[in-house]
């Protein structure tokens, strides 16, 4: 495939002379999306003014994907093996997945090269290690562009927040969900519509379930809890609960509350436990979270000196994803340049990684939705149950207007522990007169 040729390199161009260190050579291992834009942002800023130079360029049948506009003097190759032999200083793996971009990695970083990757599986299994590893290889491993594509919230962890002592991460990281769920609030459409619409958009997969059940969003959340709170967290530690029986009478409850539906994924340290989730909540509709429409992330942290922080912008595409991976190619290239002949490069220090407790058992209010044949005596049962667990209703919202066999009420608990609560929802789950077990959602305020 053909595409538009990227523009001139820019004007302020300056040619790498005797004066400037020689240019970092550069693999870029996958042309697909992101490792397009990447390729074209380097030619269009004429390889960030003489810094980095891209010689390399490995994808499978390669043929089809060479464009004119690439340099003529770029190596173009299928064998990855023939990156981890050249000389290249810096590889880029945007080829996705377990296999074998891990392999790529690992064999990149003993052979003495940095990476920079965009690969968000990658570094949510194995980022703890392969930090390590390339920290005793003297080599940098960067994954800027793993969690919210092209906002830079992990360079910020890395750099402008270093300073803090952060114990609290809370974000929109998955944008598919974030797409369904604003179109389902914005026209009160079915779950089933949005889903379609982000598909046939290109906002969703076909098979979206990593997205919908939330391994997506941990995979993220993993990711920014090792580089912002320093703990090594797998994301199948991690509780993921799916937005899929969202529906369009749940954001009316949630508007009577002042509230919207968002998928938050979010993580808390409190001492040695790491309290964790992914799922869909209620948050203010006025709040940060409440007004982040369509695909786009958002990321709050909270640091004990530096207070709440945010982070908001694209967290897909070509073009932002390049951004952080050029970015992170500048970051890694300047360390590379700045190294003295004799000692190399000063790798980065490991993290220490601290290994908590993890738990999803956060103390908040809850949104119970249940749906019924209507019948005396409902709320009633439901409250004996709730009593029984020590749980204190707060309110009980009912609209006129539904099928009665078929009727959807809330009632709204006051803060209570997920442990304490969820014993009771069992038991509810089990009353003749539910039709489906509760959408039990907790409210963030
Ligand atoms: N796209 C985004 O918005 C976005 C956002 C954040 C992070 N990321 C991450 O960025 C990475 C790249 O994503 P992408 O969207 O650019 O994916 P993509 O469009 O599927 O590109 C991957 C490229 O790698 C090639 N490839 C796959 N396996 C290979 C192998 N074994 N050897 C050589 N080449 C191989 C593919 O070739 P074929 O053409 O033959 O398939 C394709 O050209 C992924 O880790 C992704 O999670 C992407």
């Amino acid at each position: 495939m053909q595409e538009t040729p990227p523009k001139t390199p820019g004007a302020n161009f300056t040619p790498t002379s005797r004066d400037n260190p020689p240019a970092l050579s550069v693999a870029l291992v996958g042309f697909g999306t992101v490792g397009r834009s990447v390729a074209k942002i380097l030619y269009e800023l004429n390889n960030r003014d003489g810094l980095l130079r891209l010689t390399h360029i490995c994808n499978r049948n390669f043929e089809r994907k060479k464009q004119p506009w690439v340099p003529s003097d770029v190596t173009w190759t299928d064998d990855l093996q023939t990156i981890l032999n050249s000389d290249v200083d810096i590889v880029v793996e945007l080829i996705g997945g377990l296999t074998p971009a891990e392999e790529l990695v690992r064999g990149a970083l003993a052979a003495g090269k940095s990476v920079v990757t965009a690969n968000k599986q990658l570094i949510a299994r194995h980022g703890p290690d392969l930090l390590q590893f390339a920290s005793a290889n003297g080599c940098q491993l960067e994954f800027g562009a793993s969690v919210a594509g092209g906002v830079p919230v992990l360079p910020a962890l890395r750099t402008g927040l270093s300073g803090d002592r952060l114990h609290g991460i809370a974000g929109i990281l998955n944008g598919t969900c974030n797409y369904i769920l604003s179109r389902i609030e914005t026209d009160r459409i079915p779950f089933s519509e949005a889903l379609e619409e982000a598909q046939a958009r290109g906002y969703a997969e076909a098979d979206a379930s990593e997205d919908l059940d939330g391994g997506d969003a941990r995979a993220k959340l993993s990711i920014l809890a090792l580089a912002g709170l320093h703990v090594r967290v797998s994301p199948a530690e991690i509780r993921a609960r799916t937005i899929r029986p969202i529906d369009a009478v749940d954001f009316d409850y949630a508007s009577e509350l002042g509230c919207t539906i968002r998928q938050i994924s979010r993580a808390d340290l409190k001492e040695t436990t790491l309290l964790a989730d992914v799922g869909p909540s209620l948050v203010p509709a006025s709040s940060p979270f409440g007004r982040v429409q369509r695909n786009l992330n958002l990321v709050l942290t909270s640091g004990e000196y530096g207070g709440d922080m945010a982070f908001l912008g694209a967290g897909a595409g070509g073009d932002p994803t390049a951004v952080a991976v050029v970015s992170d190619l500048m970051f890694v290239a300047e360390r590379l340049a700045a190294g003295s002949p004799s000692t190399g490069p000063r790798p980065h220090r490991p993290l220490q990684l601290a290994s908590p407790r993890v738990s999803c058992d956060f103390e908040t209010p809850w949104y119970l939705r249940f749906l019924v044949k209507d019948q005396p005596g409902i709320i009633a049962s439901l409250a004996a149950i709730l009593s029984a667990h020590q749980l204190n209703i707060d309110a009980v919202l009912q609209n006129s207007g539904f099928d009665k066999n078929a009727l959807p009420f809330v009632i709204t608990l006051e803060p209570c522990r997920d442990a304490q609560l969820h014993p009771a929802l069992e038991e509810m789950a089990a009353l003749p007169f539910a039709l489906k077990p509760c959408l039990c959602l907790p409210i963030l305020r």
